[in-house]
């Protein structure tokens, strides 16, 4: 595994696991056959249903709280005032079975924004929450977000070789606000899995079109990707791309792909995108 330093002493992995539409012990299964393959980085949040189940699969790992690094989503239903946004955070710390998580973002940029951003700074005051971050949120969207909190470390969108994110990535970068690719195989579409630049690619290191994506969207400064898989094998395969490096010139032809493929736009939650 490869890590990012966020800052001194203060690092997270370049490749987390996406667990939404994981419940049950279907989660739990495929949460442990992660962490026993090697991963660190577990990505959940409250409209999931699944952190009971995430903190049961992180006691059962054998592996110590402090070596995983955990993120949740506020629900935009808990977004009403500061104390429920607050409230459900406590809540998820007693289904996670944690005292600190390690990334808490807000979901979706609705409800009461600014409320639910002092709730999260009190929660970071408290310990309650290594990080703070949103998802979802625009370059605009993001300027009221830093005036009210300075201190936001993530920005978690989608992400992948087939949809530009040029302008809010630009704006991240220039604010130290990292990246966390969401659905960075586009959901396992043919688009991407299929792509003949991507095949050809990773015929040259005899690695498939998502190990490809992938490689794409870690090699890229300040971003790290959390593709979803229950197969051990898509497991194995996601982690399995560190022992090579694409060339600048590969870089760039990933980068010239066709983009406009975004799969997640739901029209009571999403914003005027950039
Ligand atoms: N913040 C947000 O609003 C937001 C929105 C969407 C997602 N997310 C987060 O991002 C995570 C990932 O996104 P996602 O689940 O939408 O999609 P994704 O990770 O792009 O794709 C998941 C799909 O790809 C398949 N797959 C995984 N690895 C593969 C491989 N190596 N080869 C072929 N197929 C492979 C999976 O199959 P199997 O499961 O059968 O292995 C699954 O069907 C989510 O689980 C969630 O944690 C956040």
């Amino acid at each position: 595994m490869e890590f990012i330093e966020i800052e001194p002493g203060k690092r997270i992995p370049a490749i987390g696991l996406g667990t939404f539409r994981l419940a049950g012990k279907g989660c739990i299964d495929t949460v442990k056959n992660a962490i026993s393959l090697g991963y660190r980085y577990i990505d959940t949040a409250q409209y999931y249903g699944n952190e009971k189940n995430i903190g049961q699969a992180v006691k059962e790992s054998g592996i110590s709280r402090k070596e995983i690094f955990l993120s949740t989503k506020i629900h935009w239903d808990n977004m009403d005032s500061k104390k429920q946004a607050y409230d459900s955070v406590i809540q998820s710390l007693a289904d996670l079975g944690t005292d600190y998580i390690d990334i808490l973002l807000i979901h979706w940029p609705k409800g009461d924004i600014k409320e639910t951003l002092h709730a999260m700074i009190q929660l970071q005051h408290e310990s309650k929450t290594k990080f703070i971050g949103v998802s979802n949120f625009t370059v605009q969207l993001l300027e009221e977000a830093l005036k009210i909190a300075p201190d936001i470390a993530f920005n978690q969108i989608e992400y992948h070789p087939l949809l530009s994110q040029d302008k809010v990535i630009g704006y991240c970068k220039a604010n130290g606000i990292r990246i966390i690719a969401y659905s960075p195989l586009a959901e396992g579409s043919k688009d991407i899995l299929n792509n003949p630049v991507l095949e050809n690619i990773g015929k040259r290191y005899q690695k498939t079109s998502a190990q490809i994506a992938l490689r794409w969207v870690i090699q890229q400064e300040g971003v790290i990707a959390i593709p979803k898989a229950a197969s051990i094998e898509h497991l194995q395969e996601n982690i399995d791309i560190f022992d090579f490096k694409l060339k600048e010139n590969e870089m760039a032809e990933i980068f010239g792909l066709h983009k406009g493929l975004r799969v997640l736009n739901p029209e009571h939650l999403a914003p005027e995108w950039d």
